[in-house]
């Protein structure tokens, strides 16, 4: 049927039809519109609202349509969209009958069913990609408890950490990932179907029961906001964005780490390129690539943003645009999460290399004045100033971490304070050590071994 045919007398030209179509992209919701109609007549065919044997050949047809797949559909460039094609296609096989289907349902409805119906299955897949990253990482931590490596404050040294306690924190904003998704995930479980084209319907719908047959939770309780309604759309490309928001500083740090002058890990060659001219390069392309495909994904929130900030209620065709970006960002966040989770959890760890550099740049300064304030009780901001002189005054004589003792803080302490400290050369010994150090921070949300164990149970 063409529903053209009534009020309109002309043909669209064929770049009006292309350039309005959706079918370039309504694939991603073949599955759930067929599903949709199957529910909706079910329901028409429940309530007395369509004859039985009607509604039997349209409901067999669609279970055929549903085996036979997408590609069955006819796509001419004069068919609007995927709510169409399927309509035709049940025309084609059963004649006009097909048309009850769309009796008290309109493509408005159904297309915001539909997407809802869609995403929420690619929610669920990104959320268990997500899992089984954070197991990756709680595992590899485990086996880094006691790899010391340094912290960083605006990329400066800060303070010793372990690898472990580093790749837990990794773990804990993709927890936070997941769930902002499972909230989401609420927001995205209600059904639009029923709404009509904007106002309901004068036949004698049963909401409850496409709701129950669709899987959704409940049911949109207006009908303007449920044709109209998208922020389910920009809140699911929000948490995309955050999501690999968050990957793309793992890739940033793990290209950082892999550079000569870290060299804290390598990239395994699974995940690394070369150069053609320079015989000696490994690249990390796959981080570098993956960090900006996240900007990709920021793109789509800006643009899904942009195009509802204006709409007038309730359906408009504006609305339809907005889906390419929200299919974009799903697969492509997906595909993200799951490369630097491979990457990631395949890089080799030089183990020695960070306890060198946690020794090599006073990391542990912060230790020696805690030490002041706990054996010698003066105020921690005294305390930070003499440390503060100590590390300058070893790095105008060259002096190394090991080098510092109790003679050389008391010169200091004398001119700040007016007297020697008498710091135990085995006390300062011990604070500078950045394995001591570590330990000590047995802190709930600390890097101590026994604290990363019990966030990696956690
Ligand atoms: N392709 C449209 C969309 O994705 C279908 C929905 C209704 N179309 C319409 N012309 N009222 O939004």
């Amino acid at each position: 049927m063409d529903i053209r045919a009534g009020r309109l007398e002309k043909e669209m030209t064929k770049n009006a039809a292309e350039f309005t179509s959706s079918l370039g992209f309504d694939h991603y919701i073949f599955d759930a519109d067929v599903e949709c109609n199957i529910a909706h007549t079910s329901m028409l065919k429940e309530e007395d609202i369509i004859d039985k044997d009607v509604a039997d050949k349209i409901i067999k047809t669609l279970n055929e349509l549903k085996e036979e797949g997408f590609e069955a559909l006819t796509f001419d460039y004069a068919v609007e969209d995927i709510h169409m094609a399927v309509e035709n296609y049940v025309t084609d096989k059963i004649g006009d009958i097909a048309g009850f289907m769309h009796t008290a349902k309109s493509r408005n409805d159904q297309v915001a069913t539909d997407i809802r119906l869609a995403l929420k299955i690619k929610v669920r897949e990104i959320q268990k990609s997500i899992l089984s990253f954070m197991e990756g990482l709680v595992e590899t931590a485990r086996e880094h408890k006691e790899t010391i490596i340094v912290g960083y404050t605006h990329l400066q040294h800060a303070q010793p950490v372990t690898f472990a306690h580093h790749l837990m924190a990794y773990a804990q904003s993709l927890k936070r990932d997941y769930e902002r998704l499972e909230d989401t995930y609420k927001r995205v479980n209600i059904n639009p179907l029923g709404s009509a084209a904007m106002a309901t319907t004068t036949f004698p719908i049963n909401r409850e029961t496409t709701t129950n047959l669709l899987g959704f939770d409940s049911y949109m309780e207006n009908s303007m906001d449920g044709v109209s309604a998208r922020d389910f759309i920009a809140e699911t490309v929000f948490d995309l964005t955050m999501l690999t928001t968050n990957l793309s500083k793992i890739c940033e740090e793990l290209v950082l780490w892999s550079s000569y002058e870290f060299s804290l890990i390598e990239i395994s060659d699974e995940f690394s390129s070369t150069s053609s001219i320079m015989p000696q390069k490994k690249n990390p392309d796959v981080a570098e690539v993956a960090r900006s495909k996240c900007a990709i994904i920021n793109g789509n929130l800006v643009t899904v943003l942009t195009i509802l900030k204006a709409i007038p209620y309730t359906y408009n065709r504006d609305l339809q645009e907005l889906t390419p970006h929200l299919w974009n960002a799903c697969e492509s966040s997906h595909d993200i999460l799951n490369i630097v989770k491979d990457m990631t959890l395949s890089i080799k760890v030089f183990n020695g290399r960070g306890i060198e550099l946690a020794e090599s740049n006073f990391a542990t300064a912060t230790d020696l004045a805690d030490l002041m304030v706990k054996e010698k009780s003066i105020p921690f901001r005294v305390a930070h100033e003499i440390v503060g002189k100590v590390v300058n005054e070893a790095f105008d004589n060259c002096i190394m971490l090991d080098n510092i003792n109790s003679d050389f803080i008391n010169r200091i302490s004398v001119d700040i304070i007016g007297e020697e400290l008498n710091l135990s050369n085995e006390s300062i010994r011990k604070a500078l050590d950045p394995v001591e150090n570590v330990k000590l921070r047995n802190i709930p949300g600390g890097p101590s071994p026994e604290m990363v164990e019990i966030a990696c149970k956690n």
